[in-house]
């Protein structure tokens, strides 16, 4: 198997042009990794192509784009596809592409396929180009177990033994989504957090069957693009992630519907108080700092601990009149029409660059 660093130099298919295709594909390009994008829509290619333009254009005139390339540099580097099978055997073709890329020749079909950013590009040059291995495959088709596997079986058929297959699945189970895979050893869900752009973690999560150097190359790629890798020992529903959030949206809810705080005044716990140090550290450093070390912190809390924790209620239904509730005080801070909350969505974006910057300055990598 290719080392992290020379596979992930082969290319990246990102499958699924929606929301999380269109941020892979903008992290991989800038860590410098071509990418062929495909969608089952060839329109979502398009749409995904122009939006990523915008996007990269924008990031790079507010001074927040990402790696060491240009954003054109980072354009050239994204291709979209109509074919499935041309953009896993495609994407083979990107690394030759890029080896050459100092050469004369290559900069004109660079400047050429920067210019023809459409999705029929690709047909006129891939044929031009010469096969060599890609890292893998990114999908990030919607949310349904039975779409994946059928996408899955399908990739299975065409991919060859040395590409990782990843999964942005939010919450479904490795062994279910690759099981019976010919290929199952070398896949596994690699679970962005939205906006992935601007927030980097990436949860690791393989199955009882995927190879340790599968997460080893998948851990050393999202490095490499600049994300944060956390590899979940083992396959948990929720991850670790969505366990965290769940329980902090189960507790938020019930105390919101005991009338123990208002809507508005719980999301300030949160954005004032609780979220102030957790860019920063997580909860168990945060036991460690607020005691004398993480013994001493057990020794004097835990029993308060414990003892909130036993006053905890059932699973909410988030349904009927909390649901109201809490949508009616959500709604006069932010209207829940399209442009109200793509405005609010830009605004988080903004401050989520902000804090990047922040935390680069206060905790160098
Ligand atoms: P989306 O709905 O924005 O995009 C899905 C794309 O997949 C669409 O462009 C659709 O045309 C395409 N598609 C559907 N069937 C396909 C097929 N058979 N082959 C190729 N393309 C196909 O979805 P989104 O939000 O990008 O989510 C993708 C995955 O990422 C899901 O598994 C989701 O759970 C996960 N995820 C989503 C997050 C979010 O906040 N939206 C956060 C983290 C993970």
């Amino acid at each position: 198997m290719a080392s992290p660093e020379s596979s992930a130099a082969g290319g990246v298919a990102v499958i699924g042009s929606g929301l999380i295709g269109r941020s892979w594909a903008m992290l991989f390009a800038a860590g410098g990794i071509p990418v062929r994008l495909y969608d089952v829509d060839p329109r979502q290619v398009t749409g995904a192509l122009d939006n990523i333009r915008k996007e990269m254009t924008l990031l790079a005139q507010s001074g927040s784009l990402k790696g060491a390339l240009s954003a054109e540099e980072q354009l050239s580097l994204i291709g979209g596809c109509s074919d499935i099978r041309e953009a896993v055997e495609g994407a083979m073709h990107i690394q030759l592409f890029q080896v050459f890329s100092a050469g004369g020749l290559v900069q004109t079909i660079q400047f050429t396929v920067a210019k023809w950013n459409t999705v029929y590009k690709w047909v006129f040059v891939c044929p031009l180009l010469c096969s060599a291995g890609p890292w893998g495959m990114a999908e990030c088709v919607p949310e349904d177990l039975e779409l994946k596997q059928q996408l899955f079986a399908q990739l299975d058929g065409i991919m060859d033994d040395d590409v990782v297959l990843s999964s942005s699945s939010s919450c479904l189970l490795p062994s279910k989504l690759f099981a019976g895979l010919a290929h199952r050893k070398q896949c596994l869900v690699a679970h962005p957090v939205n906006p992935p752009y601007h927030v980097p973690l990436v949860e690791l999560v393989p199955h009882p069957e995927t190879a340790p150097a599968t997460v080893d190359r998948t851990h050393a790629l999202m490095r490499k693009i600049g994300q944060s890798p956390v590899r979940i020992m083992k396959e948990i529903d929720g991850f670790a992630l969505n366990r965290l959030q769940y329980a902090v949206i189960s507790e938020a809810w019930r105390l919101v519907e005991e009338g123990v705080v208002s809507p508005g005044d719980l999301d300030l716990v949160m954005s004032e108080g609780l979220g102030m140090r957790y860019a920063f550290i997580g909860p168990l450093e945060t036991m460690h700092l607020n005691a004398e070390g993480m013994l001493s912190y057990c020794d004097r809390y835990s029993e308060g601990m414990k003892r909130v924790l036993k006053t905890f209620g059932p699973i909410p239904e988030f349904s009927g009149a909390t649901a109201e509730k809490v949508h009616q005080a959500m709604c006069v801070k932010v209207p829940d029409d399209p442009a109200h909350l793509a405005a609010r969505r830009e605004w988080r974006d903004r401050c989520l660059m902000r804090l990047a910057k922040l935390k680069s300055q206060v905790q160098p990598q």
